[in-house]
């Protein structure tokens, strides 16, 4: 196979013969010179193809055709660069256009372009420096995430996408249905579920939780990675509505092991971040968020804070006049506490534990207290929550009583309450969101620039 920018970037500048495909990002001439810097997204930096008067002369006809985004094929020698800040170049001796991209018309020329603009031409950002680094990173912390669970013996559980249950009983559910409702709508309704494809109501997962809980009680240690949806009206630079989620579960573990999990996987994966994205993260600390690497070094060596609820609300209460929202003990923890919280409170991630039951799902086990529950959020400064979880109700009669409670309908979690029935244990899991992750580790303003096509209310385009 053709080796990529990054495999000739390996080897040594003897003058050995290269050839290199790829996308200009620019075209520059001097008197003597040609110079065309070109990349193929195998990594962050260009490789620069010198055209002398001799070369210039030879490929004088496709010269002529290339600019900024079009595709070529170069071929010369490999030499040491005299410019600063390269190790080598490609002393070109011809080139071939393989497709053009006439200047007046495509979108992206040699000039900063805006997040805004660019989330317009999705299907042409990842040629940027900015989203192609995304992109490399996305890769490699998924790749990550598999490795960290895989090495610790968890199982890969693939839970479903089409469900009949609401894992989190809070309703944010997309319907997946083959019956024609503007014809139902027609008729005067009612919609009869029961000649539905699935012969009752079906959406899309908001969360594998409840379905790996199932291989938990069998396997031990098990994940999910997949998508979630969640058709809440948010439009934050926060939320989508197609994300990303990963979902460990571990029988017999507590709220505290569970804390040390979410903590040792956070962790290992800025390491990777550090050691493996290091180009890439050197753009980010540059152009998008100062100060970076440095955070993240500092977050992969120092213990995560850890509060409780009730602490948390007191540390708010005393500065009743930061917030829009003011704080009190049962109120949803607002983004502006949780930026608070990590960035003036304790500088630094924070995991909250004992949450009210009224703001927490109906899976989370109940204190002695009766009043809060097992919960677990880890924060992080800029944005808030990263990781949601808990340890999980293992008695059967509390988890009736909650789901009662709650208003839900029991008979949809039949299979879930036999995990109590039969064998129950206590455990522990939670979810963290990868398009997070990824704010977090390139300091990307906006969850829809680290995820290649996003999923938003009014927002489905490409
Ligand atoms: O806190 P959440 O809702 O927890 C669960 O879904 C549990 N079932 C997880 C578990 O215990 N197995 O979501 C988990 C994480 C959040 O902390 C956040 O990082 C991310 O998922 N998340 C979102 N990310 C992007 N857009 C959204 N709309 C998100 N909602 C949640
Ligand atoms: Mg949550």
């Amino acid at each position: 196979m053709r080796l990529t920018i990054r495999e000739i970037f390996d080897l040594p500048p003897d003058g050995r013969g290269v050839t290199v495909k790829g996308w200009v990002r620019t075209k520059r001439e001097t008197k003597s010179a040609v110079f065309l810097e070109v990349n193929d997204g195998s990594r962050m930096g260009n490789i620069q193809c010198v055209f002398d008067e001799v070369g210039t002369a030879k490929a004088a006809a496709e010269l002529a055709r290339v600019g900024t985004g079009a595709s070529v094929c170069v071929e010369g020698l490999l030499l040491p660069s005299p410019a600063t800040g390269q190790k080598l170049e490609v002393q070109a001796s011809s080139l071939s256009v393989i497709g053009e991209a006439p200047a007046d018309s495509y979108p992206l020329q040699k000039k900063a372009h805006s997040m805004e603009f660019l989330r317009e031409i999705a299907h042409l950002r990842p040629r940027t420096n900015t989203f192609g680094a995304v992109a490399r990173v996305r890769n490699r912390m998924a790749f990550a995430v598999h490795q960290f669970f895989q090495e610790r013996g968890f199982n890969y559980v693939h839970t479903p996408i089409i469900t009949t249950s609401d894992a989190e009983g809070a309703g944010e559910m997309f319907q997946v249905t083959t019956l024609d409702l503007a014809k139902i709508a027609a008729k005067g309704g009612p919609v009869d579920y029961s000649k539905d494809f699935f012969g009752k109501a079906a959406s899309l997962t908001v969360s594998g939780q409840l379905n790996v809980e199932t291989y938990c009680q069998a396997l031990g240690r098990v994940y999910t990675f997949g998508p979630t949806f969640r058709a809440e009206n948010s439009n934050t630079t926060r939320h989508l509505s197609e994300f990303w989620m990963i979902e460990p579960e571990v029988a017999f573990n507590d709220i505290r092991d569970n804390m040390d999990l979410a903590e040792d996987f956070l962790k290992q994966l800025a390491r990777v971040a550090l050691s493996d994205c290091a180009e890439d993260l050197a753009f980010f600390d540059q152009r998008i968020q100062n100060g970076l690497v440095d955070m993240l070094t500092k977050m992969e060596a120092a213990p995560f804070a850890r509060m409780t609820y009730g602490d948390a609300v007191k540390e708010l209460e005393k500065k009743p006049e930061a917030f829009e929202f003011k704080p009190y003990w049962g109120c949803d923890l607002q983004s502006e506490h949780e930026k608070f919280l990590t960035e003036k409170v304790v500088g630094g991630p924070l995991i909250v534990t004992d949450y009210p039951k009224e703001i927490k799902a109906f899976y989370m086990k109940l204190n002695d207290d009766g009043k809060t529950v097992r919960a677990m959020d880890v924060l992080v400064p800029r944005f808030g929550e990263i990781i949601g979880g808990s340890e999980r109700e293992e008695r059967l009669d509390v988890l009736e009583k909650r789901i009662a409670d709650l208003g839900l309908d029991k008979s949809v979690y039949w299979w879930y309450l036999d995990l109590r029935r039969f064998g129950t244990t206590p455990h522990s899991g939670f979810g963290l969101g990868f398009e997070r992750l990824l704010l977090y580790i390139t300091g990307m303003a906006n969850i829809r620039d680290v995820i290649p096509f996003p999923r938003a209310p009014k927002l489905a385009d490409f």
